[in-house]
């Protein structure tokens, strides 16, 4: 079953292809024509994607060795949301339009589901307690298999990933600034800026970042030392992230510990789970670092899934492109 995966929800240009959920190729292309504006502007993603994404695509099946003809692909599946609306019609279009054209099923898929189902095909035991921390989003879910997986709480205002970048905008370390604050934090002294811990009981399935965002351009100003305000921010939002976590692995009787998403290439954040999956004796499901970040592999995967429990799937080809998604059940087909 070989399954062509595109995910053009913001700034990245990814195209994967899979046999199953075995990776065949894949190619991720990232758009740096934002750090000049200090974040991501919508034209000009859309715009980069439509210029990109077919050399994208032919280098995929390029580096499979596999002829880029209708007949060698058995499903196309593309991201529909949520993200940036004009960069997700792109993907969208295409993948529908070389479904249609080839007389092969579409599936339009839930990119946060998707960050979950990278994991899909490894052996996570249920019910799993998941963290899903991202630029857009930062959640718990409980997961009681892959068809059940519950929304527990996500945060009330910036996602985990964005109070990264607006902190690292701060700092004057570019955008996206995550990985930039990750290093510098290394380099810094976490006790050194005191920066409050913002809805910090870990029973809350909730997180709160904006308010910290705010407390590190107070410490900024005051003269705060770069280094040691980044490794004190840096440590503020892991703890909220593994306390939270936590809390719900054991709240659940998690078998698996299941995490997702950009922030999860934090160094600090990845030793903290490391350690605690080690300590709790319960198996830990984290992205290889290039894989927490937007990548088609996670879509080709959550496509598999979808084909696994149900041959016949497809999605309408007028599924829509959505910018917000909020519920409580999520699953990786969002337009039937
Ligand atoms: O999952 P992702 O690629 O996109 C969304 O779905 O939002 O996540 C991107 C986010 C950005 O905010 C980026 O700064 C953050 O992940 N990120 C990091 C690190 N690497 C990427 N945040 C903290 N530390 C890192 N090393
Ligand atoms: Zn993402």
């Amino acid at each position: 079953m070989k399954i062509l995966a595109v995910e053009t929800s913001c700034d990245d240009t990814a195209v994967a292809l899979l046999d199953g959920t075995d990776l065949l190729a894949e190619e991720i292309r990232h758009q740096d024509v934002h750090s000049a504006h200090g974040g991501v502007v919508p034209e000009l993603a859309s715009r980069n994607h439509l210029e990109t994404l077919p050399s994208v695509i032919g280098d995929v099946f390029a580096k499979a060795g596999v002829p880029n003809f209708p007949g060698t692909i058995d499903v196309y599946a593309a991201t529909a949301g949520p993200g940036l609306v004009g960069s997700l019609l792109v993907g969208l279009s295409w993948a529908k339009a070389a479904a249609w054209s080839s007389g092969k099923p579409f599936l339009g898929i839930n990119h946060l589901a998707a960050h979950l189902f990278l994991h899909y095909g490894k052996p996570v035991k249920f019910p799993a307690a998941a963290l899903l921390a991202s630029g857009g989003h930062t959640c718990l879910l409980r997961m009681d298999s892959w068809e059940r997986i519950t929304m527990l709480g996500c945060t009330r205002d910036d996602a985990a990933g964005e109070s990264f970048d607006k902190t690292a905008k701060l700092l004057g370390l570019g955008y996206p600034g995550g990985a930039a604050l990750d290093a510098l934090a290394e380099r810094g002294d976490p006790s050194a800026v005191h920066l409050p811990s913002p809805l910090h009981d870990p029973s809350l399935p909730e997180f709160s970042f904006s308010g910290l965002k705010t407390a590190a351009r107070i410490a900024l100003e005051k003269g705060a030392d770069p280094a040691d305000l980044a490794a004190s921010f840096r440590l503020r939002v892991v703890d909220s992230l593994v306390s939270k976590f936590l809390h719900q692995c054991r709240e659940i009787g998690a078998a698996s510990m299941v995490a997702a998403g950009g922030v999860t290439a934090n160094s600090l954040l990845r030793n903290r789970l490391s350690r605690a999956s080690a300590l709790l004796g319960i198996p830990l499901f984290l992205p290889d670092v290039e894989h927490s970040t937007d990548n088609a592999l996670m879509v080709g995967r959550a496509a598999a899934a979808v084909l696994d429990s149900d041959p016949s799937a497809r999605s309408s080809l007028q599924c829509n492109a959505f910018s917000r998604w909020t519920g409580s059940g999520l699953s990786p087909l969002c337009c039937h």
